[in-house]
């Protein structure tokens, strides 16, 4: 597998790891530690986390704790747009982390609109705190609108996304833009694991079916964030390189989409 294959370059000019730790729902504290440590051991270069998923302190102390380079690893942290500055949210974030720079700051939910927060966001980049920057939850207008008044375009736009949430409008648009769409839930958190279809094909790849769905995203250029605390699940999510899933089982698991091809970013809104 070269490396083209395991990343994504941004319209920025840095480099994303496909395959990426996600830490949504991980309580701060030793198990958090631990899975992050898993997923550099089994090869991850590349950890997910928020300001809302409190946290961001055990990940900094799983960074300094593993001995990797900084360079080595590729940190996202999310704004949480209850607050009202990003600037300051993103000193705050790199206090718990322990870093200087994270190398991908996104705004975690348009709530509010979705323009605000972004001078802010533009500011923290300039200050050297965010490598990248980029937002999260965001549909098609809502895209357009944060380009209308960017300075500095964002680079990525995670969302939930899977076979069963192929938003192939928001992706379209988002690769139009020059935006990576970063797949979250590729596992629907779960539930899409015991689905026939994605089991049927698992069998026939002889794979697991958490490892045909994660397959399914990075062998479109996707980037995927499943979340495991598990040191086996974590590193069955990382074996994703060394196989391919043929255009027949791809077109299958297109089919098992949910949202009509949406350019709709979430169907749910918490916000
Ligand atoms: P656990 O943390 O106990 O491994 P998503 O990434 O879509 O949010 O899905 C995460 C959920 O899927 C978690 O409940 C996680 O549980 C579970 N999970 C992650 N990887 C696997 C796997 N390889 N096999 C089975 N369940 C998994």
């Amino acid at each position: 597998m070269t490396a083209d294959e395991m990343t994504r370059v941004l319209a920025d000019g840095n480099t994303l790891p496909l395959l990426g730790l996600g830490v949504w729902q991980v309580p701060d504290g030793r198990g958090c530690v631990d899975a992050v440590l898993w997923a550099l051991e089994a090869g991850y270069r590349h950890i997910d986390t928020a300001q809302a998923y409190r946290n961001e302190a055990s990940v900094g102390k799983a960074l300094k704790e593993s001995g990797l380079a900084r360079d080595e690893v590729f940190v996202t942290t999310k704004f949480f747009p209850r607050g009202d500055d990003p600037v300051r949210a993103a000193e705050e974030s790199l206090r718990k982390l322990g870093l200087d720079q994270v190398d991908l700051y996104l705004v975690h939910w348009p709530q509010g609109g979705p323009t605000w927060a972004w001078p802010g966001m533009e500011r923290a980049a300039e200050l050297g705190y965010a490598r990248s920057i980029g937002v999260s939850n965001f549909d098609e207008a809502e895209l357009a609108s944060v380009a209308e008044i960017a300075t500095r375009m964002p680079v990525a736009n995670q969302v939930d996304f899977s076979p069963f949430s192929f938003r192939r409008a928001l992706h379209d648009t988002c690769e139009k833009m020059n935006i990576a769409l970063e797949a979250y839930s590729p596992l629907g958190t779960g539930r899409h694991l015991t689905d026939a279809t994605v089991a049927a094909i698992a069998t026939e790849a002889g794979r697991t079916p958490a490892q045909v769905l994660l397959r399914w995203a990075v062998q479109r250029g996707i980037p995927v964030i499943p979340k495991s605390v598990n040191r086996e699940r974590i590193r069955q999510n990382a074996q994703i390189f060394d196989f391919e899933l043929p255009a027949e089982a791809m077109a299958r698991l297109d089919a098992l989409d949910l949202t009509g091809g949406t350019g709709s970013a979430r169907e749910g809104k918490w916000w």
